[in-house]
């Protein structure tokens, strides 16, 4: 299962990439806000970062990269997904999974431009994206979670239908928030995950492997000859 990053930080996604040589990136507005730089200077910066790393191209490191979301026509999602794609080859065009934003992802998909369907909460939702072939699709984990939903079985439904059609989008599990979590995505068979750097910063730590690692220097300082 790859990892991906839910970010538009660029000291962030260097870190995550550096560390812990994440997969790729995934962004949103909100993201993009807490960046602290208008939009089109973020996603440059992020495909200018690619360029330095020598991660260009579209078989390594996509970036989804979300539409304006006060588009409201199908044509203008296009138009702007069309724009945001000539950027860097690694961009992803998201798009959200309404009428118009499944018509614009169909389109853009037919003229080659890869697209990730996003703010998915129903199995329904996730097959019209597979059934119209869009790279990836974004079902949100933690967002249903947090409303009590019962994930897994949603998420272990929707992993199925797809392997039982053959669709070839890849699933992304989106909006994780724990450690928990990512294994129960990768136990679903969810292609890909995508959180936020502390969200994987705390799964992969452990505080009985500090207190571990303690026990263990105590034993190296106590050891006779040492
Ligand atoms: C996924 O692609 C989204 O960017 C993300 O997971 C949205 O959720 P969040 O910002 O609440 O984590």
């Amino acid at each position: 299962m790859k990892f991906y990053l839910d970010s538009a930080k660029l000291d962030e996604i260097d870190k995550a990439y550096k560390n812990y040589g994440i997969d790729g990136v995934t962004t949103n507005p909100k993201h993009i806000m807490n960046s602290g730089k208008p939009f089109l200077t973020a996603i440059q910066d992020i495909a200018n970062w690619i360029k330095e790393n020598n991660l260009g191209g579209v078989e390594q490191f996509p970036v989804s990269v979300e539409i304006n979301p006060h588009l409201e026509k199908w044509e203008d999602m296009v138009k702007e997904g069309e724009k945001i794609s000539k950027i860097c080859e690694n961009f992803v065009i998201k798009i959200p999974c309404n009428l118009q934003g499944l018509r614009a992802a169909k389109e853009l998909e037919e003229k080659g431009i890869r697209t990730n369907v996003t703010l998915v909460f129903s199995p329904s939702q996730a097959i019209q994206a597979g059934r119209i072939g869009a790279k990836f699709v974004s079902p949100f984990l933690g967002w249903k979670e947090s409303n009590g939903e019962d994930c897994f079985q949603y998420m272990s439904q929707l992993v199925n239908i797809y392997r039982e059609k053959g669709y070839e989008t890849e699933i992304i599990v989106a909006a994780v928030r724990t450690g928990k979590q990512i294994a129960e995505a990768a136990e679903m068979g969810a292609d890909i995950v995508t959180a936020g750097l502390q969200v994987y910063e705390d799964a992969f730590t452990h505080p009985y492997t500090d207190f571990g690692l303690k026990k263990f220097q105590n034993a190296w300082d106590n050891t006779k000859g040492n």
